[in-house]
């Protein structure tokens, strides 16, 4: 909506927030105590050009939008009626209305689809053979019905008449996703619009509250032509892939009485696992685990048990799965069904349930089958496979955000591998301290960010914008950087000054942080940072940006590494042209040592 826009263009961030709070003048920004938390020395920062807002207290920030809606407590809508009237823009309510009516004819048509769908599989001749198909994969009439399963003939155009002749509209038909429209198509007359889903049984995908959204549709008879063997309704204005869980609506209850979701990786495992009476099951549909799910689910319960497929692909699904839940602070129990036995929940049901049940009862945590799976049939005579498996499971005890913790399980992979502790120990610290140069106790500022800039600080630049918007990643980050990245730039200070603080708190707390190089008088060197977003921060999830981050810093690396290694030959030239041999043998040591 282009409303929004006029709207911002209107309003003076400055003079709204002005309203609220005492607003002074700082460098290019304005300052203010924050609302939303209690604080004494300011740390709520405006920035009229950019027009946003940001807390470096409690990490709230946004637009006016969110701003009016965090601090009046009211809906996006709610909010954006309010500055529309204080702006004087007339807001296009007719076309609201129009949008929300939409939603409502989709949900509609969606609706009647399904029963379509439903009708043909269970009482018409060409569902004879669907019917079939799901009987032999011992599904019960009860359960087709309470899914509201269904089929969709391998017609081209079944469903497309069907809807047009019930009056719905072109337009609409094709907004739900069920229907495509071909280049070239007459609008008028319905030609050249054909069904998406053609001889496939279809699972109707609901929201959280039941509402059908769209469907996932399973091929009956695979052949070359056929597509993949499932397909689903694209993004629509009601269902996004991103946020669904497939059977949360029937999942949710047990989920939080159980407290615990169990997340399978298709939708046929979730319906058995419902018709055997296990109900708190959930899954994703043909994507890895978002961080929107994961939210989702939080809402239900903090416990989450991933059944890991037995094939390399459901491997790594429920490692990535695993990785985003662990990311949102989620206690992550994996699920494995013992070896040969069945490659997922509906064939383990089938072959035999008690193996299931009992696979989801005893799922060990996360890191307990990091260790089972990473040192079974270990052969401790092999340092080099020793070497691997420490390096495999260190990996995941950097990631436990408890000291006495991670020292536990040091222990253990000390144990296990005989190795001594003190060498994992060191193992961990790694690259952590490494080369600080001269520790200065006392806090220097760094310059502001100006002037053109060198690519390699550009992303040094990218790279510390992003760890100030989620200082929560630092933790993880601080362990790869190494502190010569940062040596000789104006970053070096920042970079000495977290690892301080960090030391000192156990976790980057940014307004510590600004506060540390703060200069009487001049542009906090943080807020500069703050305000060169790479990409679109406000888009950014934590996770996602952590794989920003990490990208970052690979690319600072490598390109370091070659900085480093011009330098290096120089200084050889420089020693050979003196016979300085033993310099020479020195330096290209040092070069070597750059490549490993
Ligand atoms: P699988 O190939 O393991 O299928 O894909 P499945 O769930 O065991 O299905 P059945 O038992 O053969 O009927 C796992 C999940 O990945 C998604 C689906 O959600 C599926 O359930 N997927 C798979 C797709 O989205 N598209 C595909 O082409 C294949
Ligand atoms: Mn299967």
């Amino acid at each position: 909506m282009n409303d929004t826009q006029i709207i911002k263009d209107r309003t003076d961030i400055v003079q709204l927030i002005g309203e609220y709070v005492k607003v002074k003048k700082a460098g290019i920004n304005w300052r203010a105590n924050c609302p939303f938390h209690h604080e004494k020395t300011p740390s709520f920062m405006v920035h009229p050009e950019k027009q946003i807002w940001h807390c470096f207290g409690c990490g709230k920030g946004g637009d006016i939008f969110s701003f009016i809606q965090e601090i009046e407590g009211l809906e996006f809508i709610e909010a954006l009626k309010l500055l529309a009237k204080r702006a004087g823009v007339q807001l296009d309510t007719h076309k609201m209305q129009v949008d929300t009516s939409q939603r409502n004819r989709l949900v509609e048509i969606v609706a009647k689809a399904s029963a379509f769908y439903y009708h043909i599989l269970t009482v018409l001749p060409a569902g004879e053979n669907a019917r079939k198909y799901l009987r032999n994969r011992q599904l019960t009439e009860q359960t087709i019905t309470q899914c509201q399963i269904g089929y969709a003939p391998e017609q081209w155009d079944l469903l497309t008449k069907y809807l047009l002749n019930k009056g719905y509209s072109i337009d609409d038909i094709v907004a739900s996703g069920l229907i495509i429209k071909r280049d070239g198509a007459d609008t008028k007359s319905g030609r050249g619009l054909y069904d998406r889903f053609r001889g496939r049984i279809m699972f109707p995908l609901s929201d959280a509250h039941g509402t059908i959204v769209g469907f996932t549709g399973r091929v009956l008879i695979e052949t070359e032509n056929s597509g993949g063997k499932y397909v689903n309704t694209p993004q629509t204005l009601l269902y996004d892939k991103s946020r669904l869980l497939f059977g949360l609506h029937k999942a949710k209850t047990e989920i939080r009485n159980k407290d615990l979701a169990v997340l399978v990786e298709g939708q046929m495992d979730v319906i058995a696992c419902h018709q055997a009476g296990m109900m708190h099951v959930v899954a994703v549909s043909g994507t890895a685990l978002t961080p929107e799910q994961v939210k989702i689910l939080k809402r239900y319960t903090n416990n989450i048990a991933i059944a890991f497929d037995a094939d390399a692909a459901g491997q790594s699904a429920g490692k990535r799965g695993s990785e985003v839940a662990l990311e949102a602070g989620m206690n992550v129990h994996v699920i494995q069904i013992p070896k040969g036995i069945a490659k997922d929940a509906d064939e383990c049901l089938k072959k035999n349930p008690d193996v299931w049940f009992r696979a989801v009862a005893e799922a060990p945590g996360l890191l307990e089958w990091y260790f089972r799976t990473v040192l079974i049939g270990i052969d401790q005579k092999n340092p080099a496979a020793k070497q691997q498996a420490a390096d495999e499971l260190l990996v995941q005890i950097k990631k436990i955000p408890f000291a006495v913790e991670r020292d536990e399980w040091l222990k253990r992979l000390g144990n296990e591998l005989s190795i001594n502790i003190e060498l994992l120990r060191e193992e961990l610290k790694k690259n952590k301290q490494a080369v600080l140069a001269a520790p200065s106790n006392q806090i220097v500022p760094v310059v502001p960010v100006a002037g053109r800039a060198e690519p390699f600080e550009v992303l040094l630049q990218e790279f510390w914008s992003l760890v100030i918007k989620f200082p929560e990643n630092y933790e993880f980050f601080r362990d790869f950087l190494n502190p010569e990245y940062m040596s000789g730039t104006i970053f070096f200070t920042l970079y000495e000054n977290a690892e301080k603080l960090y030391t000192k708190d156990q976790k980057l707390v940014v307004n510590n942080l600004r506060e540390s190089v703060h200069q009487e008088g001049q542009e906090n060197p943080v807020d500069l940072l703050f305000l060169r977003p790479y990409k679109n921060f406000f888009d950014l999830t934590s996770h996602q940006a952590k794989l920003e981050l990490e990208q970052l810093l690979n690319r600072i690396k490598e390109q370091w590494r070659k900085r480093r290694g011009k330098e290096l030959e120089r200084e050889i030239a420089k020693a050979e042209a003196e016979h300085d041999t033993g310099q020479v043998a020195k330096l290209l040591h040092t070069l070597q040592s750059l490549s490993s």
